[in-house]
């Protein structure tokens, strides 16, 4: 892993973001790998305005999300489809037909994660996958346990994330409950990830990820057998890495300096 020690949450979703552009500027007909959740949303706040001094064109870039909630139509405003939509690949210029998320209103759950993973593959794989990281460890919604072999399916949230992801739920709304994510062989089928992590919460998941056994227990620690993983951390989500010190004399050039 390219571990990247930043000395600001904002230089961090600068970084990520200056790397999402440059990737796209090398390959405008790339496929990208996107991410939602909170960390994710400042990110893609500072993409916007960000691609436009890179003025790029992204009518040609495809693009895939690694997970939605079962039990949302596409419209539905909780629903990643609805986010992605008004925040993300309109302000981008992207188009509809070229991005792809997990339908989870799909009639037939299961045929729709092996077309999920069919359609990955007839894109030519992933470029660029785009992460966060769950308190718990989690990537997509591999939660702790998940087979570190999975592949895209329909899976339970754990306590943990049903509590992280309460706010984005109004008071008394359904809040669902299962969500189809790739799995984690499908996430480390990717060229290249860029994970970020911000703020003391992830702390702990992060030195598990990046320092710990690899086990099923984090599923982030997945990351430690993927060649071009570059995970990109805030000051606090750095506080809990033993080898800071290594990480800052290791960085290493190729992707924009912090
Ligand atoms: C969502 C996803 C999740 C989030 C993770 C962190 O598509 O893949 O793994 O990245 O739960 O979420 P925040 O940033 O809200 O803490």
């Amino acid at each position: 892993m390219n571990i990247v020690l930043c000395d600001s949450p904002e230089q961090a979703i600068r970084f990520a973001a200056d790397t999402i552009c440059r990737q796209v500027a090398a390959r405008p007909d790339g496929v990208h790998g996107f991410a939602t959740g909170g960390t994710m949303d400042q990110l893609y706040q500072a993409l916007v305005p960000l691609q436009r001094q890179y003025a790029l064109d992204w009518s040609g870039v495809r693009s895939f999300n690694l997970d939605e909630y079962v039990g949302l139509d596409a419209d539905h405003p909780m629903s990643y489809r609805y986010f992605m939509r008004h925040n993300v690949f309109g302000p981008l210029g992207m188009q509809d037909a070229r991005t792809h998320l997990p339908r989870g209103d799909a009639r037939d759950l299961e045929q729709e994660c092996r077309d999920y993973e069919n359609a990955i593959a007839a894109a030519g794989g992933i470029d660029l996958q785009l992460l966060g990281i769950g308190k718990n460890g989690h990537i997509g919604f591999n939660e702790p346990s998940s087979s570190l072999g999975s592949r895209t399916r329909i899976a339970r949230l754990s306590q943990d994330t049903l509590a992280a992801n309460q706010r984005f739920f109004p008071p008394g709304a359904f809040q669902p409950q299962w969500a189809i994510t790739m799995g984690i062989r499908t996430i480390l089928e990717s060229r290249q990830i860029v994970l970020l992590a911000l703020g003391e919460q992830k702390a702990s998941a992060v030195a598990a990820m990046a320092e710990g056994p690899l086990s099923a227990m984090c599923p982030a620690s997945a990351l430690q057998m993927h060649p071009a993983t570059t995970v990109v951390l805030d000051p606090e989500a750095a506080q809990l890495l033993r080898l800071k010190d290594y990480y800052r004399s290791a960085y290493s050039p190729g992707v924009p300096s912090p």
